[in-house]
């Protein structure tokens, strides 16, 4: 099974430990790290340690993040080809801070990732996109794939019709469910609504279809934990697994992600997941 996913890749600039500041507030006491991120980047990554076939469509600057940026999708075996390098425009790069609860705040300077354009066809089974990278990019990229195409709407943004209606899946978590509120059901895709410890639900043309409640875990850092969603629930659907099933996995990934710090470093294996789904009734 061959999953593609065009979208972003950052370098993700973490301090963590310190309560998150409010406006015009300085907090001290965090400790600094860095990990390859950006939604796209952490989908496939996400999707290829859960036994997928990855390949990225992306772009990163000619600059030193470019290199950590992409180390983990390189080192896992992400088809890379497809990654251009922008003489124009930085890395992308993601600032975050993380509560000692796990809870975050992220800011992301898009650099490269806003000059994405889409290939003139990709060859997969499965396309996943978000919306890191310029909307109509992902439409045009949509036009021209013949698979079963995802669009995970994060960061919620204005989204063109002929997008809502070419997705076969479209993936939001509440904050944006409240943005695209009603518009959503419109869709024939297949939603599925991520509700944080809560588990998830899949919908179909405003009939709910499955719920799932993830397995209770002790939260480190939800950084990246929608992203293995995402990919979890793609992998599945894929795989013929029934609705049901296939977001029973989709919880377990996301679960088992909020259990480490880092978005990429944080995504579970195959056998990670079947174990905590063999071990939860
Ligand atoms: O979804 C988490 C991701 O959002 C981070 O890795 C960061 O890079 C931002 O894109």
């Amino acid at each position: 099974m061959k999953i593609a996913v065009l979208g972003s890749i950052n370098l993700d600039i973490v301090a963590s430990g310190a309560p998150l500041p409010r406006a015009g507030e300085t907090v001290s006491g965090a400790r600094l790290d860095q990990h390859p991120g950006g939604k796209g980047a952490n989908q496939a990554y996400a999707a290829r340690r859960l036994g997928a076939d990855t390949e990225m469509y992306g772009r990163v600057g000619r600059d030193p993040f470019a290199e950590p940026a992409l180390d983990l999708l390189k080192r896992g075996g992400t088809n890379l080809a497809h990654v251009l390098i922008d003489d124009e425009h930085p890395t992308g790069v993601a600032l975050i801070a993380v509560s000692p609860e796990g809870e975050n705040q992220i800011t992301v300077c898009s650099g490269a990732n806003a000059a994405v354009a889409a290939p003139q066809r990709i060859e997969a089974g499965a396309l996943i996109c978000q919306l890191e990278v310029p909307i109509e990019t992902v439409a045009d990229a949509f036009d021209a794939f013949d698979g079963f195409a995802v669009a995970n709407l994060a960061p919620a943004a204005a989204v063109p019709d002929r997008l809502m209606a070419r997705a076969d899946l479209l993936v939001v978590n509440e904050t944006e469910m409240e943005f695209y509120g009603e518009s959503l059901f419109w869709s024939p895709a297949l939603i599925a609504v991520t509700l944080g410890a809560r588990g998830a639900e899949l919908w179909r043309q405003g009939e709910r279809i499955a719920a799932a409640t993830p397995p209770q875990v002790e939260v480190v850092d939800t950084t990246g934990a929608g992203d293995v969603f995402v990919a979890a629930l793609t992998v599945a659907l894929m795989e013929q697994q029934s609705p049901q099933d296939a977001l029973r996995f989709a919880c377990a990934a996301g679960a088992l992600a909020t259990t480490r710090p880092g978005a990429q470093p944080a995504a579970p294996t195959r056998a990670e997941v079947e174990a905590m789904l063999g071990g939860h009734s």
